[in-house]
């Protein structure tokens, strides 16, 4: 196995588990089976039930910041795998001036294969523009790109985004979902920094582990490492204070974060309990041990008080 190996399966892993929740009716998303194969295996209800939090909690800041800006604005999805809020977003009419998704060579290659088979998703980025430009691993629409990067090496970064055409002078949204603890904090370090320091208008959303020092997170850890997965970014993932620091310790002007189990309690209500039903699930404690080891945090730049430092979770 190469070295990345490990951590490009995981977008594997997370890809099977939504299609799964969704299948159960556990959220909707028309796109995620065209883009994932089945997974033969059962998952834990409390798996399903915590993959609609974050995608509910990721949705929700990601709409927020959308119509904060009046969609004057991008959105750049880090690591963004198998993702599917461009086809989604695209439905609701919530749409940004563009919106870009980077992730290793490899994971982007499968993404634009399976873009090619299905018409419906490639029509929805040919729609727009008839000189779509695609490659084996990289996708140019007029408001869509998909391009390969190592998030590891800010060189590449830097100019996948100008190919992209990123503006930017335009409020700009960077979303990294179970990414940055793959990634070694130095670079993880010099990637946020970059972005605080090129972005006037900015917001990162990120979702991934924490209360990682305890015996959950050394089981966590050393699951992973047998399957050549290593959390080389695990460090800022000790706890909430940790996750909002790194923000803050490189030039971002605010940052906050919740746990996911806090999160799970301040969704709409309605929505969790609907959810609750769809499978029996004897082991409450199990949840919760799971939710309070994710979370979610989010730092911003917001000069002109557009609102970004209000916008929140809940
Ligand atoms: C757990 S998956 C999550 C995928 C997607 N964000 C989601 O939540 O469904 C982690 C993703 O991050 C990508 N990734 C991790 N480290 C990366 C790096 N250094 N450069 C580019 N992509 C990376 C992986 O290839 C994978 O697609």
């Amino acid at each position: 196995m190469a070295s990345d190996d490990g951590v490009i399966l995981t977008n594997d892993d997370a890809a099977q588990c939504k299609r799964y929740a969704v299948e159960k009716k556990y959220w909707s998303d028309p796109y995620i089976s065209l883009l994932t194969s089945r997974s033969s295996a059962k998952h834990a209800p409390e798996i399903s039930r915590g993959y609609y939090a974050r995608v509910t909690a990721m949705r929700k800041l990601l709409h927020k910041f959308l119509m904060l800006t009046d969609r004057n604005c991008q959105v750049v999805n880090l690591g963004a795998g198998s993702d599917t809020n461009y086809w989604l977003l695209k439905e609701l009419d919530l749409f940004p001036k563009s919106f870009i998704e980077m992730d290793f060579k490899s994971v982007t290659a499968r993404k634009v294969a399976q873009i090619k088979r299905h018409e419906v998703l490639l029509q929805t980025i040919a729609s727009e523009d008839e000189d779509i430009r695609l490659s084996k691993s990289e996708i140019h629409g007029s408001d869509y790109h998909l391009v390969d990067a190592d998030l590891s090496i800010l060189s590449q970064v830097e100019k996948k985004l100008h190919e992209s055409g990123i503006d930017k002078n335009l409020p700009t949204l960077f979303m990294a979902e179970c990414v940055l603890v793959y990634i070694d904090n130095l670079k993880t370090k010099e990637l946020l920094k970059w972005i605080a320091d090129q972005f006037p208008v900015a917001m990162f959303i990120n979702y991934e582990q924490v209360n990682m020092a305890d015996r959950f997170g050394d089981i966590m850890i050393e699951n992973l490492k047998s399957r050549d997965c290593f959390l080389a970014g695990v460090e800022h993932c000790k706890s909430l204070e940790t996750q909002k620091q790194r923000f803050l310790d490189v030039g971002w002007e605010g940052a906050d974060a919740m746990e996911m189990l806090q999160i799970y309690k301040c969704l709409p209500q309605v929505d969790v309990h609907r959810i609750e039903r769809l499978e029996f699930m004897d082991e409450k404690e199990l949840l919760e041990q799971l939710l309070s080891h994710y979370c979610l945090a989010w730092a911003w730049k917001d000069p002109n008080n557009l609102g970004i430092a209000a916008l929140d979770v809940t």
